[in-house]
């Protein structure tokens, strides 16, 4: 470690401020390289050495520890990594309701996703939402052989040998099927939790500051008989791999997994149609405070799980649920200071640094000001918020969280304003470069017109650059990027392939650097080589165009194909006219919003010279077909209308898209099958005119295998 480091006790407070921020990034960058990336940079007693300066600057400075400190994170603390689980069905989260009008909109939403009449019985499980974390338990052949966290839903960390020590846990089970994958949450009761804290008093060692993250620090004991000698406890609620169905229903599966042996909440009612669902609701927030463990909302699931197949998913959470929170915990601070952030597009936003405060159990000390207006009381329309109460340096502030959001501001007491506070005058330059920072009409966001001579935008542009769904470069995270730009080592995107070559032997340079070694220094080369070749799609989203995420950037890699066919469109297209504009819109998904920002991202002069000088570094991979999977209509353009008698429109195009076509709601020379159900008007014959193959509904089914 580098020896010039200020010491603690000659600090002042900025200082200390400072370098907080500083320790947290270098700590949560080793905890990924350690747990997620298997790449660990740092030796043991490095990054131990950073976590006690850390803590030697929170204990002389407690209102400096930050919300997200990292002498809170006691189980992700990195020893040896968990191995990885890929599991073999998705781990999903949640959408959540928060107000009456959302459950009742849930439940209408399906009815009509699934054309249920108002008299067709549509019945839901209510339960209690655990606040702790998930778990999936796999049985082969009635024996528990693994047990995985839900880590990013696809791949999870595998904690077999702790799972095993929770007690509602069977290791056995009888005449279960051969292969069942059983999921619920991991909690401790509140009891539980006090006695641990006791105990980690009087050992000396850290409490936790709710039962929430207890249990996660527990479960995630590299030592499973730490684990063992914490009191954790399991609910089943839902199952991933089945070689056979439970049931026929979400509450005969969910007594199914009662009779092997597991607990399940006894709170859970049968309820059909909204106002059972919100009365079962009540009941159970009026019993909040006396259960025994925490809660934060009530999850309601259709019951029949032929209905739940047919309704499908979204991209992370299933259509057939959702999680209807308690409301927001609340609480009262004093706003310090409003600071300036600037992010990889130029959007300056505002964020409130506030006296440490604790709300529902975590200690909170920023939330977010979103924008101009938002800081004057107003919402994006004009209209009033918080009755249209300004927000000032030195006004006491109520804050909210609701979930894992970023806490936000509730309202402003004005009776305690203090008398010299002035409106916040929002800055019309950006803090980082000095450049004019503009807010064009209709919008609400002030951006930074500096453009990659910004170093805050050119630094987050990069960090996006190497960030995970992007290039994702072993050994090349946040906090490395930030450190090479600030060598001048690397400046844009193209510099971190140009790196070892403009080393060359000065590569001893880099293994010198704290924090580098031979080993780590020449990783690092390696990894940045294994990411020359690229797919199409990872390049596109890597730019960090504005509005163009993974899903964007997906479909345009999917209709372009290779980077000489997009680049060639891009540099062709002029705004809202012409043929390559045309077709850039006519991508099911694209719209103008950001057809236009990935046109003037593209032909932007200094910005595109930029892209020019990485792709020369490249070697990008165009999109194949995979032709082995292929379905009679990937690839292919089809158009619903009319009505459809065998499911809803909705459900049609999930259905197509998941085949590999794309559902488009006009009809053009392009439309390759129109499926017209009985009332098909204008588009019908627009297609007939087209030559355009017209299915019914049974033909479409037919073709697609599914009578
Ligand atoms: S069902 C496909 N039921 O909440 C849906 N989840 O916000 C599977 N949770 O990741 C989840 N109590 O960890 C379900 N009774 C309950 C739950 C519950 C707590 C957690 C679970 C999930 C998260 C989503």
């Amino acid at each position: 470690m580098s020896i010039d480091l200020l010491a603690v006790s000659e600090m002042n407070k900025e200082q200390a401020e400072q370098e907080l921020q500083r320790l947290n990034a270098l700590i949560s960058q080793a905890n990924i390289d350690y747990h997620e990336q298997d790449a660990p940079q740092l030796s043991d007693a490095d990054y131990d050495a950073l976590k006690r300066r850390n803590l030697e600057i929170e204990t002389r400075f407690p209102d400096l520890k930050r919300p997200d400190s990292p002498s809170d994170q006691v189980g992700s603390a990195p020893r040896e990594g968990f191995g990885k689980v890929q599991h073999a069905v998705r781990m999903l989260s949640l959408g959540n309701a928060f107000e009456t009008e959302d459950v009742s909109d849930f439940v209408a939403r399906i009815r009509k996703y699934l054309n249920l009449s108002a008299t067709e019985p549509l019945t839901f499980t209510a339960e209690p939402k655990i606040d702790g974390l998930s778990l999936s338990l796999r049985y082969e052949n009635g024996v528990l052989v693994q047990a995985a966290t839900r880590g990013d839903g696809s791949v999870g960390e595998n904690v077999t040998q702790n799972a095993k020590t929770i007690s509602d846990v069977p290791h056995v089970i009888e005449n279960a099927p051969s292969i069942l994958e059983v999921r619920g949450e991991v909690y401790m009761r509140r009891t539980d939790f006090e006695a641990l804290n006791r105990r980690q008093a009087e050992a000396g060692e850290k409490e936790f500051a709710n039962p929430r993250n207890a249990a996660a620090g527990s479960l995630r004991q590299l030592d499973s008989e730490i684990t063992r000698s914490r009191p954790l406890r399991f609910f089943a609620y839902a199952w991933g791999a089945l070689s056979e169905a439970l049931s026929e229903t979400q509450s005969g599966a969910v007594d199914r997994l009662k009779s092997f042996g597991f607990s399940i909440n006894p709170l859970t009612k049968i309820c059909t149609g909204s106002s059972e669902l919100i009365a079962h609701y009540q009941t159970i927030e009026e019993q909040r405070a006396t259960l025994e463990y925490d809660i934060d909302g009530v999850v309601y699931k259709v019951d029949d799980l032929d209905f739940q197949r047919r309704l499908g998913f979204r991209s992370t959470t299933p259509r057939w649920a959702i999680a209807h929170k308690f409301p927001a915990e609340l609480a009262w601070t004093r706003l310090e200071k409003i600071e300036i952030q600037v992010g990889r597009t130029g959007a300056l936003s505002p964020v409130a640094r506030l006296a440490p405060v604790t709300v529902g159990g975590v200690v909170v000390s920023n939330a977010t000001l979103h924008n101009q207006d938002y800081i004057l009381g107003r919402d994006s329309k004009g209209g009033e918020i918080r009755d249209g109460k300004d927000i000032r340096e030195g006004d006491w502030v109520q804050i909210y969280r609701a979930g894992d959001v970023i806490p936000k501001i509730a309202d402003v007491d004005l009776s305690k304003r203090p008398d010299d506070a002035v409106a916040f005058v929002f800055p019309n330059i950006c803090p980082d470069c000095g450049s004019k920072a503009v807010r064009e009409d209709g919008d609400a966001i002030h951006r930074c017109t500096g453009g990659l001579i910004c170093p805050a935008q050119a630094v987050e542009k990069l960090k996006h650059f190497v960030s995970r769904g992007a290039f994702d470069i072993d050994g090349l995270g946040a906090k490395q990027v930030e450190q090479f730009y600030q060598d001048g080592w690397v400046k844009e995107p193209a510099d971190i392939f140009t790196l070892k070559d403009r080393f060359g032997s000065g590569l001893q340079q880099l293994k010198n650097r704290e924090g580098w070694g031979d080993k780590s220094a020449e990783n690092l080369f390696q990894s940045i080589e294994d990411k020359r070749k690229i797919p199409l799609s990872k390049l596109i989203f890597a730019l960090g165009i504005r509005h163009l995420g993974e899903s964007a950037s997906s479909l345009l890699a999917n209709h372009y194909r290779s980077w000489s066919n997009f680049e060639k469109a891009m540099s062709k297209a002029t705004p809202n006219s012409g043929e390559a504009w045309d077709a850039l819109i006519s991508i099911d998904g694209v719209g103008e919003v950001m057809a236009n920002s990935a046109i003037t991202s593209m032909q932007q002069e200094a910005e595109r010279s930029s892209i020019d000088r990485l792709v020369a570094q490249l070697d990008v991979q165009d999109v194949v077909q995979n032709t082995a999977n292929d379905s009679p209509v990937t690839g292919k353009i089809v158009v619903f209308t009319g009505t459809l008698e065998k499911m809803t429109r909705a459900e049609a195009k999930v259905r197509a898209e998941a085949l590999g076509a794309k559902v488009s709601g006009s009809v053009s020379a392009k439309t390759n099958i129109l499926v017209a159900g009985p009332g098909a008007g204008s588009k019908a014959k627009k297609a007939e005119d087209l030559g355009v193959l017209t299915l019914s509904e049974e033909e479409w089914l037919d073709l697609i295998g599914d009578l």
